[in-house]
C-alpha cells in the first residue's frame, strides 16, 4: 500500500500538486486519471522519488519515503518497477538484454539464474520467441510487453505505469491491461497507473483518482463513476454523446443487481 498525504509540488511560482491525499492498494490496479496538464505525470515522479515534494508525505507499506536517507530510499527504488511511456527501450540491446539490464544493474545471483529468470519474464508476456530481437524489428504493443517484462523482472513490490496505452489499438490496449492487472493480482503488487484511456477506466478501474487542476477531486471504482454526480468528472469521462448513452445504458444494468442497488444511497457516495 502508498499512502499520500498533503503532497504538494510547485515550479518556480506555478502550483502544481496543490495538496494531494490518497492511498494506493496492494493487490490493485490504482489509476490516475485527469486531463492533460492535471499533474498526473509530476504526481507519479513525486511518488517514486523522481522529483521531490515540497511538503506532505509519501509511505511505502508505512515507511516515510519522504523522511528516508538515500539507501533506504534506494531500498524502496528497488522494489519498484517502472514501465515509461513510449517504453524507453535501448535501441542497441535486443529484447533479452533490454530485460536482463535491471538484472546486471541491481539483481544477485548466477548469471544462469539471470538468464532463467529472463526466461520466465519474457515467457509470462508471450515474447519468448522474439528474445532475439531489437526494438525496432517488434511492434508498439510487443515494445510494451518488453517494457513490462522489464519493469518486473526484479519482482517489484509497487509497478507504475504511465500511459501504457498510449499508441496502441483497443484491443491491444486491454490485451496490455488484462497482462497488468493479472501481475498485480499474482505477484499482489501495488500497481499505478496514468492513463487517458476510457476502456481501461471502464474496465480495469478497481480504484480510480480522478485528478482535476492539481488537486484530486473524485476517487472511487468504476462501478461508482457511472452513478457518480461529480459533475467535472461527467464531463471528463462521458465526453461523447455516445458515451453518455452508453453510460445509461450500464446504469440500468447495474440497477438491476439487487446488491449494488443496495449500495446506492448509503452514505459516502457521491
Ligand atoms: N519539470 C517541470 N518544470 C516546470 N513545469 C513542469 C515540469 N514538469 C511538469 N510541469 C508542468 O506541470 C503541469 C502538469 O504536468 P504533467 O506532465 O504532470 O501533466 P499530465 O497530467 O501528466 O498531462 P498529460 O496527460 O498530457 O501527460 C503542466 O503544466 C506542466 O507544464
Ligand atoms: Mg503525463
Amino acid at each position: 500500500m502508498i499512502e499520500l498525504q498533503n503532497i504538494k509540488k510547485g515550479f518556480g511560482d506555478k502550483e502544481i500538486l496543490k495538496g494531494v491525499s490518497a492511498v494506493m492498494e496492494s493487490g490493485k490496479v490504482n489509476l490516475i486519471i485527469g486531463a492533460s496538464g492535471s499533474g498526473k505525470t509530476v504526481m507519479m515522479k513525486c511518488i517514486v522519488g523522481l522529483i521531490k515534494v515540497d511538503s506532505g508525505a509519501i509511505r511505502y507499506d508505512n515507511q516515510d519515503f519522504t523522511a528516508m536517507d538515500d539507501r533506504e530510499k534506494k531500498e524502496i527504488r528497488q522494489q519498484i518497477g517502472m514501465l515509461f511511456q513510449g517504453s524507453a527501450l535501448f535501441d542497441s540491446m535486443t529484447v533479452e538484454q533490454n530485460v536482463m539490464f535491471p538484472l546486471e544493474m541491481f539483481g544477485t545471483g548466477t548469471l544462469k539464474e539471470k538468464k532463467k529468470r529472463v526466461e520466465e519474464c519474457l515467457e509470462r508476456v508471450q515474447l519468448k520467441d522474439a528474445a532475439k530481437k531489437f526494438p525496432a524489428e517488434i511492434s508498439g504493443g510487443m515494445k510494451k510487453r518488453v517494457g513490462i517484462a522489464r519493469a518486473i523482472v526484479l519482482n517489484p513490490r509497487y509497478l507504475f505505469c504511465d500511459e501504457p496505452n498510449s499508441g496502441l489499438d483497443p484491443q491491444t490496449s486491454l490485451l496490455i491491461d488484462q497482462l497488468i492487472k493479472e501481475l498485480t493480482v499474482e505477484y499482489n503488487i501495488t500497481t499505478v497507473i496514468n492513463t487517458h484511456d476510457m476502456n481501461t477506466v471502464m474496465e480495469s478501474g478497481d480504484h480510480i483518482v480522478y485528478m482535476y487542476q492539481g488537486q484530486k477531486q473524485w476517487e472511487g471504482s468504476n462501478k461508482d463513476i457511472v452513478f457518480s454526480k461529480d459533475q467535472k468528472l461527467n464531463d471528463f469521462i462521458f465526453a461523447s454523446e455516445f458515451l453518455r448513452e452508453a453510460k445509461e445504458m450500464r446504469q440500468l444494468d447495474m440497477f438491476k443487481d439487487k446488491n449494488w442497488r443496495d449500495q446506492l444511497g448509503k452514505p459516502g457516495n457521491q
